[in-house]
């Protein structure tokens, strides 16, 4: 991990959770984590947590709105220069059937699991490229659910956006290797808790 110290990672999602985990073992190896979320206030407390050599700047922001998710890239070109590396990791799971076509469910996920990570890769890829950083590395948390392996009731839909992040991270891989670059792409597979979609749903 010493070559990525002091280097700048960009996490999503990092108010809770997994985003949260990550924000800090990244900075406690030593990278300037900007930690993205919507919740201010625990974004702030993140922050205070860092023991390590690097440090977390908490960005309140909903990366779902494309003028806030641009403007999230652009502070921090501004203030600490070029992303070496994203974490797309924010992401949400409503319960809903595919038979009822609640499409602002739909819309909720599609926009967060999809629609953002696009948005974050866009511009992260940008300041990479904008300033030469060879050996930038976007991961893109996914779930078992993305896989044709295992589904429960009621996570069809979460599913496919998961579904979407596996064929986009492979077209992402190969759009990178036909461009020569040595810019790196990795799919996290996280395993489901099927006990809160069960719980969910009953
Ligand atoms: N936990 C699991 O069992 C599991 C299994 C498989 C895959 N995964 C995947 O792993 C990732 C993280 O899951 P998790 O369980 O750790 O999630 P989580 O605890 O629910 O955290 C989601 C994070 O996303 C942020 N977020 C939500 N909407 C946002 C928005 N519009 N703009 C910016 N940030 C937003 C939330 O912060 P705010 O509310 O403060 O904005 C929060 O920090 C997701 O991609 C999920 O699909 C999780």
């Amino acid at each position: 991990m010493d070559r990525w110290s002091g280097k700048t990672a960009v996490v999503t999602g990092a108010s809770s959770g997994i985003g949260r985990a990550i924000a800090l073992a990244l900075a406690e190896e030593g990278l300037t984590v900007v930690a993205v979320a919507r919740r201010d206030q625990r974004l702030k407390e993140l922050a205070s947590r860092v023991e390590g050599k690097g440090r977390i700047h908490g960005y309140t922001g909903d990366i779902t709105d494309d003028d806030q998710l641009k403007s999230l890239f652009e502070w921090v070109e501004k203030n600490l220069g070029p992303v070496h590396v994203l974490v797309n990791n924010a992401g949400t799971t409503i319960p809903t059937r595919v038979s009822e076509g609640d499409m602002s469910n739909w819309r909720r996920m599609y926009s967060l699991n999809v629609f953002a990570v696009g948005g974050c890769i866009r511009e992260a890829l940008a300041s990479m490229r904008r300033h030469g950083v060879d050996d930038g590395h976007i991961v893109n948390i996914n779930s078992i659910s993305g896989h044709p392996a295992a589904h429960v009731p009621g996570s069809w839909v979460y599913a496919s956006t998961k579904h979407a992040i596996t064929v986009l991270t492979e077209g992402l891989m190969r759009e990178l290797v036909e461009d020569k670059s040595s810019i790196k792409v990795t799919v996290r597979l996280i395993m489901c808790n099927y006990f809160f979609y069960l719980s969910q749903m009953t």
